[in-house]
């Protein structure tokens, strides 16, 4: 049974109509307020976002309370803090609910599920340092893959079956071809590009094994910035990994310099070219993808990135222009497993979800810095 008739009983207590999957509202025609006739409403759902007290998760479960959606919040807090969703709270006006479970404790998850009776789930809970994949990989198929598996389990057992999982631009490896196709070959250079790969390929075979499933694999190109008001945003544990953590660090007094790795690369520069996505897009990214399977049922992989190549110099130049002052970098070797260029070619999701970016590089990195110089400690308190 599909999502969309599976919700009908329950919404139409509230005065709501079914038509097509999609619900109309039905008010009687002599109340003292406007009708909307014709126009359908969003169905709103009851939606579990595993690893939602984290970077992208805190700006989608955002997203999901401002789009009417009701939130449950499951992650363990191993890498990131409650404040982040009691900043959402503030924003949304309104909390989502919150559990600290662990992907790990399987009967944990099952009495999440029977307690919490949710439609769907987005699952961002998760490691994702490539380098410490190489040390640890255990670690990682342990969270990432049998994680993933004891999700599946409570799901399947709960008749919840719809599922949003946040896979990586990092599965195409050394790309054959740029843009970056969905139908690509996958070919993860890391122990943690790999944990997705097994986790794309397990839900590919659990939606060929039984039609009732709905999913979406999204591969995520490089997300940055943080939400416009400066409250949430991303918060690394450590010396940050990524590029644009690294300069926000810099500009703020917390790291001397950045280094660049690698000027010889075949690129506009010589440095590497990424495709950086605002969070607040790839968080509505979700949204679009939670509403299109659970309408459309079956399984979808879609790249969200924006189409357009930035190299880590033109970035910093951006950053510099958005906090008004030079940063200091310096050019040193190439990181190992570094590509040179990786962009996405998004349009798959633009033709089926009708989604595109719509932030450019300064507003990204103009968001990312209003986080950083408001919260220079992050969520730790100053
Ligand atoms: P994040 O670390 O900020 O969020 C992950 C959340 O999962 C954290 O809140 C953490 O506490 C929680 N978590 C980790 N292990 C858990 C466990 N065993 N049980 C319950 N909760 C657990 O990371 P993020 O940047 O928000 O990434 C979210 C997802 O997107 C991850 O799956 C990541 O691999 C994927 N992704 C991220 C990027 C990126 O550059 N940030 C790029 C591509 C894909
Ligand atoms: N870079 C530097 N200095 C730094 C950090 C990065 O020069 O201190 C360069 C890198 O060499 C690369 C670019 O900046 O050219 C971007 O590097 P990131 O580490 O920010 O991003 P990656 O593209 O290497 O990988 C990220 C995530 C992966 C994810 C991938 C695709 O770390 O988990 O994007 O989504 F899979």
């Amino acid at each position: 049974m599909s999502l969309a008739t599976r919700r009908v009983p329950r919404t139409s207590m509230h005065g709501w109509g079914a038509s097509g999957g999609l619900l109309f509202k039905v008010l009687p025609l002599n109340l003292p307020y406007p009708v909307r006739t014709g126009v359908p409403e969003r169905i709103n759902m009851k939606i579990l976002v595993t690893g939602g007290a984290g970077y992208i998760g805190s700006h989608t479960v955002l997203e999901l309370l401002n789009a009417g959606h009701e939130v449950v919040v499951m992650d363990n807090l191993s890498n990131s803090s409650e404040t982040s969703l009691q900043r959402v709270a503030e924003l949304a006006g309104r909390a989502p609910e919150f559990h600290n479970v662990d992907l790990l404790d399987l009967a944990g998850m099952k009495e999440l599920f029977v307690s919490t009776q949710p439609d769907a789930v987005i699952h961002f809970a998760g490691l994702k340092a490539v380098g410490e994949s190489a040390e640890k990989p255990l670690w990682y198929y342990q969270t990432n893959v049998a994680g993933t598996l004891n999700l599946i389990y409570a799901m399947e057992e709960a008749n919840c079956r719809s599922i949003v999982f946040s896979s990586s631009a990092t599965v195409y490896g050394e790309p054959e071809s740029m843009p970056l196709v969905e139908k690509l070959n996958m070919d993860a250079q890391s122990c943690y590009g790999r944990t997705k790969e097994h986790i794309e390929d397990m839900l590919v075979d659990l939606a060929a094994s039984d039609d009732r499933w709905n999913i979406a694999l999204l591969r995520y190109f490089n997300p940055v910035g943080a939400h416009e008001s400066g409250r949430i945003g991303e918060d690394p544990s450590g010396i940050p990994n990524n590029l644009v953590p690294f300069i926000a660090q810099v500009a703020v007094g917390r790291r001397e310099h950045l280094n660049v790795f690698g000027n010889d690369y075949p690129t506009v520069d010589g440095t590497g070219v990424r495709d950086y996505i605002h969070v607040v897009d790839l968080a509505d990214g979700h949204l679009k993808a939670v509403d299109y399977i659970t309408e459309h049922g079956g399984l979808h992989t879609w790249n969200l990135g924006t189409g357009n190549g930035y190299s880590v110099l033109e970035v910093l130049h951006a950053f510099e222009k958005a906090c008004g002052k030079e940063l200091p970098y310096k050019i040193v070797a190439r990181r190992p497993g570094d590509v040179a260029v990786s962009y996405a070619d998004p349009s798959s999701a633009l033709a089926d979800l009708g989604w595109s970016a719509s932030r450019d590089i300064d507003t990204m990195v103009r968001d990312h810095w209003n986080w950083q110089k408001n919260n220079p400690n992050g969520y730790e308190e100053q």
